[in-house]
């Protein structure tokens, strides 16, 4: 493939993927997005609305998703010159972590926030994420056509909880019963909002200029309010700058209504203007640029695929540089084995398709049998690492007990092989034979349990365990490595990848542990 080419291609990719809490409106947002790219006629076609997903702590309903489910992993869509690629975070019960694992793979982020509720937990957990590669973001205050909180405090919030700066892009006019729309900051324009849009894209009017009569006889009181909130972000606000949001320091603010199709266009417009293109991917040994001639890429997430019988999984795979050509032949970086990759799979919104070819930014599916690990890298010859791409500790723990006492081997297997999967970890304690299962989302352990019964024939139970967090544990001191080892021996853990970790039976346990060694690190992160 031309280099040129591979660089221009490279050039137009925009990956990205949605944080938010549960209800702030990402299923809504996304929807609409793919409206807006062309990938659906009306809205209210993607699947997963709330009123299938709460009931979902029953696998067997995902189970028969499971199909839908990795398509909707990764929507591919075009909109005006560019390729936008965003990636599914799995937001309600199945919250894992693969929805924190999936942000180490994306570009930018879009934080989505309900104007009525302003930072929720699970946003500030996955802000935390987005900086440990300080990802760009760009912000939608969502559900003005609700009564919510005054957009200044919203913007304050957001600085102080998440300590980022804000600079609005777009500004509301009211909202709830007020809404009238959106001013524009830069482009000087007013779009009014219109509510009723049967799901199609909102051509509402637009008003050229704040200056505009046009805008008095529109908004009546409203368009002086709009003025001298306008005046005021002028001159107290932060404007926005492009290399600071680019360095993860600023958030460009938007305010609309997904639902309403309101104020998302406005976003995507700039989003494609101003979102990073795929950047340079640190390995172990260099910087790896996306225009190089050769592919190279990285997995970060594997699904297990719709027939259980044929255990057979996706592993979902970034491209970092170079193309990929159907039938092209891959190295396996970590096994040192070359393999043909005649299926992959490729992700255009709506439809599961075969990939011909595929570019920096872009995912591709491939068909893993058990040999693909999360964090594996793929080149065309060359022995490289990706570094980046960590296990994240789990924030829930629970025993697994067997039924049976005879199925103990097919259930460390089952478990073992479950968790290569990357959505829940296996801790196996020092002094005792408990095998721990931790995740970070509650419904991973139906999911487990469900899996060990039907693809491994293993009856198993959960039970609670007395630990609440855990961090791995690292020294350059060997020697202070082997005696904490030996008086915390109660306390820890090897992973599957015989990783030495400390689980805590409580915060202020850790706490104190960490306090009384402080040549001994605590990590909340493993890297592969
Ligand atoms: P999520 O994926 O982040 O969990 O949120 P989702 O889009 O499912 O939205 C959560 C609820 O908020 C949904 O209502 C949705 O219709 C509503 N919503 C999204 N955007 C807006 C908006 O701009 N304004 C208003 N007023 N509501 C919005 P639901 O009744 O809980 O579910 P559903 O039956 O509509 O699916």
């Amino acid at each position: 493939m031309a280099a040129q080419n591979i660089a221009t291609e490279a050039h137009r990719r925009r990956t990205f993927a949605i944080i938010s809490h549960p209800d702030a409106g990402k299923t809504t947002v996304t929807e609409k997005l793919l409206l807006y790219g062309g990938a659906i006629q009306l809205a209210g076609t993607v699947k997963g609305r709330k009123s299938d997903r709460h009931a979902t702590s029953d696998w067997m309903e995902l189970e028969k998703e499971r199909g839908i489910s990795v398509t909707s992993s990764v929507m591919q869509f075009p909109y005006r010159d560019e390729v936008v690629n965003l990636l599914d975070t799995p937001g309600h019960a199945d919250f894992s972590e693969d929805t924190y694992r999936t942000l180490t793979a994306v570009d930018s982020a879009l934080m989505v926030i309900d104007a009525a509720k302003g930072v929720e937990e699970r946003t500030v957990k996955l802000m935390d994420v987005c900086r440990l590669r300080t990802t760009p973001i760009m912000t939608f205050m969502n559900k003005l056509d609700r009564e919510g909180r005054d957009p200044m405090d919203l913007m304050d919030e957001v600085e102080r909880i998440l300590k980022i700066r804000c600079a609005p892009v777009t500004w509301p006019i009211g909202m709830g019963k007020r809404f009238r729309g959106v001013f524009h900051l830069l482009d000087n324009r007013v779009h009014l909002y219109e509510a009723h849009h049967k799901g199609g894209i909102q051509q509402g009017e637009v008003i050229e200029g704040l200056d505009n009569a046009r805008l008095d006889e529109v908004l009546g009181d409203q368009a002086d309010e709009l003025r001298d909130e306008v005046e005021l972000l002028q001159e107290a606000g932060n404007a926005f700058d492009e290399a600071a949001y680019l360095a993860g320091e600023l958030t460009p603010v938007f305010f609309g209504s997904a639902i309403n199709n309101f104020g998302l266009q406005e976003l995507l417009d700039r989003f494609v203007q101003h979102a990073p293109s795929p950047q340079p991917r640190e390995s172990e040994d260099r910087a790896v640029q996306p225009e190089e001639a050769q592919l190279s890429g990285f997995v970060f997430k594997i699904q297990a695929n719709m027939d259980p019988n044929h255990r057979d999984r996706i592993a979902f795979m970034r491209i970092c540089s170079g193309a990929f050509e159907r039938g092209m032949k891959l190295r396996h970086a970590r096994i040192g084995k070359d393999v043909r990759i005649a299926n992959a799979i490729t992700f255009l919104a709506s439809d599961r398709d075969h990939v011909e070819t595929a570019y920096p930014g872009d995912i591709i599916g491939l068909h893993n049998h058990g040999t693909i690990q999360i964090g594996d890298t793929f080149t065309q010859g060359e022995t490289l690492k990706f570094a980046g791409i960590p296990n994240f500790a789990p924030e829930l723990f629970r025993r697994a007990v067997l039924k049976d006492p005879m199925r103990m081997k097919a259930l460390q297997k089952g478990l073992v092989e479950l968790c290569e999967e990357g959505a829940s970890q296996l801790f196996r304690p020092l002094t005792n034979n408990d095998l721990i299962v931790g995740a970070v989302g509650a419904l991973q352990f139906d999911v487990v349990a469900f899996r060990l019964k039907n693809e491994y024939g293993v009856d198993c139970q959960f039970e609670p365990v007395g630990v609440t967090t855990a961090r791995w544990v690292y020294s350059d001191d060997e020697k202070r490595l082997a005696q904490f080892r030996d008086r915390q021996a109660e306390n820890l853990a090897e992973d599957v990848s015989g990783a030495l970790a400390y689980i805590a039976p409580s915060r202020v346990n850790l706490q104190l542990t960490e306090e009384r060694w402080p040549d001994i690190e605590f990590r909340a992160t493993r890297e592969h």
